[in-house]
């Protein structure tokens, strides 16, 4: 049997990266605490518990996916030293993962302990779970950050699993914000031309797995099979009463019920990915719950955006990093060395190194990056080109290239009325569409001289292997030197 939410927070525990906190309120407090916990790259799991007003037993769980350690755990990787390494093990496991998915149905189980408790008619009640208030200036309680939206298209029966926000609007309904394009929202675009409400099974406590793919742009109807193919075996999963919907056997959570068309309710502020509250308050779709069902002493998984680095933040750079180099690859563009999305802002920020190989090669990587990563809908405001020798992770090296490798007048160009999103902070509401604009930056040698560009200063590698054979990994940056 895969490894529910429970037994991942038992290894998590053995590994020391657990944190019980009790007595800590829903109301902005847990979203204080976790916040502050993002200031360390590697820092523990959060547990809320014996949060006031709630039942002992009634937990939350934050930054579960926050630290490389954990990443690496959710994902069954070994655990890695630098982002360098992370990118290139987990871009090997995607390809096998993408391969295999075949391999990896969902396995449709007959119980699951999420039915322990059930609630349905007058006893419906969504603050029975201490949804918290996460920044000062959000509209309302979140059930929904770390959680993943079940719904089924209703021409190709494709099954999505989506992380969108959700807001608590009264004790049987909650609103959510669905951005243009997410598969949930076309399949719910689909029910409501059919003149009907969308059936949706909202699960906001999981494996944290569960919510890495339900975060990611797997192709649609993927998201349980990637789930297998990257635990070694198939999902559990059981359909759901009143909707139908296969819903994870593990969920400590679930929330059925339907999307109303033509019926809205005010969603939002929310303290967003980009480090504001960008989209405001706005009418948006709301889900009409018919069934709560819960583990006995449920743990809910919140992973709230804010400010970045944010607990996201580091999973997102390796995922969506190694997501855009296997795009840029299947394009047939040769040579790409290495992919960073940067986690300064999800997104908005892409370096890619290459070998060049013709005139005209870095511009080519730079336009094709920048609309490859802007599926999600913001997509990069910069992209960035650089030689092999850069390391993409690492700002600094990045901007030594565009410092010394690149000329403004020649090297920059600028995509104009390209594809954003309401959360931009950068357009102004109300805004009629949402268009921004991307600098493309080609920080490269120049192609036509690169044999004749000055020879970076450094260290050939065999000297450096002499070194190491010599001196041993010990004395590297050590205070005296070699
Ligand atoms: C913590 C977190 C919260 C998110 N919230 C939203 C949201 O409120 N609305 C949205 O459209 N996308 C949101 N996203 C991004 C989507 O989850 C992501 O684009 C995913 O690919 C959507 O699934 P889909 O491609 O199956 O539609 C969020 C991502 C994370 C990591």
């Amino acid at each position: 049997m895969p490894d529910d939410l429970r037994d991942w927070l038992r290894k998590v525990q053995q590994l020391n990266g657990l944190r019980i906190l009790e007595g800590v309120d829903w109301n902005l407090e847990m979203g204080f605490f976790t916040a502050e916990n993002w200031k360390q790259k590697e820092s523990p799991a959060l547990l809320f518990d014996k949060v006031p007003g709630y039942a002992p037993g009634f937990r939350v769980l934050t930054s579960s996916i926050q630290a490389p350690s954990r990443v690496a755990l959710t994902l069954g990787l070994p655990r890695m030293t630098s982002d360098i390494e992370f990118l290139e093990v987990l871009r090997q496991k995607l390809r096998q993962w993408e391969a295999s998915l075949g391999n990896f149905e969902p396995n449709l189980v007959p119980s699951s302990p999420v039915f322990e408790n059930t609630l349905s008619g007058n006893d419906l009640d969504l603050l029975k779970f201490p949804a918290p208030f996460w920044h000062e200036k959000d509209g309302g309680r979140y059930l929904g950050t770390g959680d993943a939206l079940i719904t089924r298209d209703p021409d190709t029966n494709h099954v999505n699993l989506g992380t969108y926000r959700v807001m608590v609007q009264d004790a049987k309904t909650m609103g959510l914000y669905m951005a243009p394009g997410r598969h949930g929202k076309i399949h719910c675009e689909k029910h409501h031309a059919m003149g009907r409400p969308c059936p949706m099974v909202l699960s906001i406590g999981h494996h944290p797995l569960v919510f890495a793919t339900g975060c990611q742009q797997f192709p649609e109807g993927t998201e349980y099979a990637f789930i297998g193919a990257i635990q070694g075996e198939p999902a559990d999963i059981m359909i759901e009463e009143v909707t139908g919907l296969p819903v994870p056997a593990s969920s400590e959570i679930l929330i059925a019920g339907w999307c109303p068309p033509g019926k809205t309710m005010k969603e939002g502020p929310f303290g967003e990915y980009t480090g504001y509250y960008a989209s405001g308050e706005r009418p948006a779709p709301i889900i009409e719950v018919g069934r709560i069902y819960y583990r006995s002493d449920p743990i809910m998984l919140g992973a709230p955006p804010g400010r970045p680095p944010n607990e996201n933040s580091f999973y997102n750079l390796l995922i969506t990093s190694v997501i855009l180099h296997h795009e840029l690859e299947k394009s047939g563009v040769p040579d790409v060395v290495n992919v960073c999305v940067h986690d300064i802002v999800r997104n908005l920020l892409v370096t890619v190194s290459l070998k060049q190989r013709y005139a005209g090669h870095a511009k080519q990587v730079a336009v094709l990056a920048s609309e490859l990563a802007a599926t999600g809908g913001m997509g990069p405001r910069y992209v960035i080109v650089v030689d092999e020798d850069i390391d993409v992770t690492s700002i600094k090296d990045v901007f030594w290239a565009i410092c010394t490798r690149s000329e403004p007048d020649k090297d920059i160009d600028i995509l104009r009325r390209v594809r954003s999103s309401p959360l931009d902070p950068a357009i102004r509401k109300p805004a009629e569409a949402f268009f921004t604009s991307r600098a493309l930056i080609d920080a490269c040698k120049p192609f036509e001289w690169i044999n004749e560009f000055p020879e970076a200063v450094d260290f050939s590698s065999d000297f450096k292997k002499k070194m190491l054979t010599k001196w041993g990994r010990k004395q590297e940056g050590s205070k005296n030197g070699y």
